[in-house]
């Protein structure tokens, strides 16, 4: 106690950072402020989970076109942990846009943007933009065919505005029109330097916003008698947070992010989709008649952003332009929409799904790739193609193994050797013959 105390003294002849501590947590907040506040704060600490793991991935991660996958296999099969922390930052993207979509939609409905707040909610809708930015640059960072047709997608989508439109595409392709190693650098250097820079910035400035003018508080009539921010509020934030630690891990753990093989532009059977928050918006996109692309690409995305940035100038008091009522219709429908879309998004890929796995072209080169898609690198290693080691190294397998034994084999190891640590082959026949065709050519 006496070390803290003077540890205290110390800190408080040099800096203000005590007083301000304090001033902070005993901040009077309105009475019914609660868990429906707790979405910002969540966000919060879902952020620096993503930046940790980040810079783990980043330690190991390498950024070229030939080795970019490779480095994320490594990670994902000898890294100690590092299938975790891949998975972990994989999810955690989804997650906080969940949560900042949350969080932006509870301030629609507490009509949060009224002033004195206009400039929390124009940071705000700043930081959403920044990171879905975010999420599209992350995506093509493995290198993988999934990220690859993705990041082909949406860079058609942001190159869709008149004008600007192929300034934007040159931008981020590195001018060579092809996805390539320029591209995969600017990526890159936009995923862990720019967009950080930025985004953290305006974190700041949305907290220092925060302090200054408060969480919103009632709709209507006197707030609740004021409370301050310790404890109540601060064990709220944290169980919540706790919670979302939880759940997040909890996914990570159990669904670890596919792997669709090294990127192959020449791979034409695949079928390219965003990730599946992306889907509402791919939703809509899908449903319009050619020709009216546009509308969805660049119009609808523009009106609707430019809506919220002038919802603040639009609606300033209640009971002006948007009654509670009207404001929870839209905002229900927005939410059911999105909600509803999504979900038609992951039906439709569900059906989708035996396409992608359809073998295009040369079976030798696709069964190479199913090697690696099918996670028999987890265990073989061919030649120096460095996988794991808990298998033999099938550099020279087809001098090894009799023709019509590879089949079976792969299918269902157990039934020859009950104790063998392989699994049961999971895929179609087509799939097992491009292995196969692969394997009989390793001689
Ligand atoms: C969990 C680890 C593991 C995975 C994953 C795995 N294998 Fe194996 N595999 C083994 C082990 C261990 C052996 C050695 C046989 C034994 O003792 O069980 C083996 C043996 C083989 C052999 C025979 C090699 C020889 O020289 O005798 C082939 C071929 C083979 N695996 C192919 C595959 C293919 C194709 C896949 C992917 C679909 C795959 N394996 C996935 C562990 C694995």
């Amino acid at each position: 106690m006496k070390l803290w105390c003077a540890t205290l003294d110390w800190l408080k002849a040099r800096t203000d950072l005590p007083d301000k501590t304090r001033t902070f947590l005993n901040k009077p907040i309105p009475g019914n402020v609660g868990w429906l506040h707790t979405l910002g704060a969540l966000l919060l600490f879902y952020l620096v989970l993503q930046t940790i793991t980040g810079i783990l991935m980043g330690l190991y991660y390498s950024p070229s076109p030939d080795q970019a996958h490779e480095s994320i296999r490594y990670i994902d099969t000898e890294l100690r942990l590092g299938a975790l922390v891949h998975s972990l930052h994989h999810h955690g993207a989804a997650f906080i846009l969940i949560t900042a979509f949350l969080h932006l939609m509870r301030s629609f409905f507490l009509a949060a943007y009224r002033a004195p707040r206009e400039l929390l909610w124009w940071s705000g809708l700043v930081l959403f933009l920044l990171l879905t930015l975010f999420a599209f640059t992350g995506q093509l960072l493995p290198f993988d065919n999934h990220g690859y047709w993705a990041t082909e997608v949406g860079i058609r989508i942001a190159s869709a505005p008149p004008v600007l439109g192929p300034y934007i595409r040159e931008f981020l392709t590195g001018g060579y029109g092809d996805l390539g190693a320029t591209t995969l650098s600017r990526f890159m250097i936009l995923h862990v330097a720019v967009l950080p820079l930025v985004f953290f910035g305006l974190v700041g400035l949305h907290l220092a916003l925060l302090q200054k003018v408060g969480s919103a508080g009632p709709l209507h009539g006197s707030p609740e008698p004021y409370r301050s921010f310790f404890p109540g509020q601060v064990l709220k934030d944290l169980s919540v947070a706790a919670l979302g630690a939880l759940v997040l891990f909890l996914v990570a753990w159990f669904m670890p992010p596919g792997d669709s093989g090294p990127a192959d532009p020449g791979a034409t059977g695949f079928v390219p989709r965003p990730e599946w928050y992306f889907f509402a918006h791919y939703e809509i996109l899908r449903m319009l008649p050619s020709g009216w692309q546009l509308l969805g690409t660049f119009v609808l995305p523009t009106a609707a952003g430019g809506a919220l940035v002038l919802l603040p100038l639009l609606d300033r008091k209640s009971g002006g332009l948007l009654t509670d009522r009207l404001r929870f219709t839209l905002g229900g429908l927005v939410l059911f929409g999105v909600v509803g879309l999504t979900i038609t998004g992951l039906v439709e890929e569900s059906r989708e799904k035996p396409k992608e796995t359809a073998i295009v072209g040369d079976p030798i080169a696709a069964g190479k790739k199913l090697f690696h898609t099918k996670k028999c690198t987890k265990c073989h290693s061919i030649g120096k193609e460095k996988g794991g080691d808990k298998g033999p190294n099938l550099a020279r397998v087809a001098r090894r193994i009799r023709r019509d034994f590879f089949k079976p084999w792969i299918r269902k190891p157990g039934s020859f050797r009950p104790d063998t640590e392989m699994p049961n082959f999971e895929g179609s026949e087509e799939e097992l013959d491009a292995i196969v065709r692969y394997l009989q050519t390793l001689k």
